[in-house]
């Protein structure tokens, strides 16, 4: 699978996410998605799955060089000491000695950004993390974090989907060759039965949502991660790489109404 490089890393351009997916249902499924190709998956402390997607790493028995894999501190746990807290339970769950991206969850309105760089880098600099990350990061932000703080962040996971415009944000991070991850990259779902994704599909002979995570990765610098329990989604999701949409395909997606954010937790700041 193509790799998206990014501050040492390579970022393989579909991954697969797994926030709501718990226990023994978690484990299984990451099974599947390793055992169909995915390379990539990610996950957070919060989402309390890193136990049982350790376990089916383990049971891959792929090399871990050719695995990537994503977590994430959450936002009540961004002081220098909790990071570390954080971290080192997420490693010890994941059952790795490194990950390969380490996210700031969400920004929190009274976080100490430079701090919070400062433990990341840290963290870095002692072999255990492969190259740090935001996510829900607005525009200012990363301003901050990159102009300001000058810090070497490999990516900023927003939500980006059919239904949501981030121009201003995806322009910005393509100047600064900042791979966008795409969350919610099928609008929770919502993109599988929409009329319009539905027709392109029926045209090419593949479904809705192979058509909304295509439109994502045909553009520059974005990486989706599409959450999917099924094996049979996961071949999908996977076999949507070698969809062909026609320019007759992106203007009728252009035109779909770009205003539905699905995430948006009262704590974070307001986006712009
Ligand atoms: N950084 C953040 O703050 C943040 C926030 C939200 C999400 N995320 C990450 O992004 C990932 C994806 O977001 P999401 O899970 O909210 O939404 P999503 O990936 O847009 O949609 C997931 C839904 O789509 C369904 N689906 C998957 N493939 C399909 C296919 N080929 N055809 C039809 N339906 C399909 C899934 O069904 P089944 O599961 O039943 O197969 C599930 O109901 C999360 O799991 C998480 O890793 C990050």
């Amino acid at each position: 699978m193509e790799n998206l490089q990014t501050q040492g890393i390579g970022l393989p351009r579909l991954g697969l996410g797994t926030f709501r997916m718990q226990g023994d249902a978690c484990r299984a499924a990451v099974e599947s998605a390793l055992a169909l190709g995915y390379r990539h998956i990610d996950t957070a402390e919060m989402y309390a799955n890193e136990e049982p997607i350790g376990a089916a790493i383990a049971a891959s028995r792929l090399a871990r060089k050719d695995l990537h894999v994503t977590t994430k501190v959450w936002h009540e746990n961004l002081a220098a000491d909790a990071i570390r807290r954080a971290f080192d339970a997420s490693l010890k769950k994941l059952r790795l000695d490194h990950v390969d991206l380490y996210l700031v969850h969400w920004p929190s309105r009274h976080m100490d950004l430079p701090a919070i760089f400062e433990t990341l880098l840290k963290l870095k600099q002692e072999g255990r993390i492969r190259a740090i990350g935001v996510a829900n990061f607005t525009l200012a932000l990363l301003k901050r974090a990159v102009e300001e703080i000058k810090a070497p962040i490999a990516c900023n996971q927003i939500e980006y989907h059919v239904m949501l415009d981030q121009t201003k944000i995806r322009q910005y991070l393509a100047a600064k060759s900042i791979p966008l991850v795409a969350y919610c990259p099928l609008a929770q779902g919502r993109a599988a039965s929409d009329e319009t994704l539905m027709a392109i599909g029926r045209k090419h002979g593949i479904s809705a949502a192979q058509v909304a995570l295509k439109w994502l990765l045909d553009q520059d610098g974005v990486a989706a991660i599409p959450k999917a329990s099924r094996a049979e989604s996961q071949k999908a999701n996977l076999d949507a790489l070698k969809v062909k949409l026609d320019d007759q395909d992106r203007k009728a997606i252009a035109a779909l109404p770009k205003d539905k954010r699905f995430v948006n937790p009262g704590f974070a700041p307001d986006w712009d």
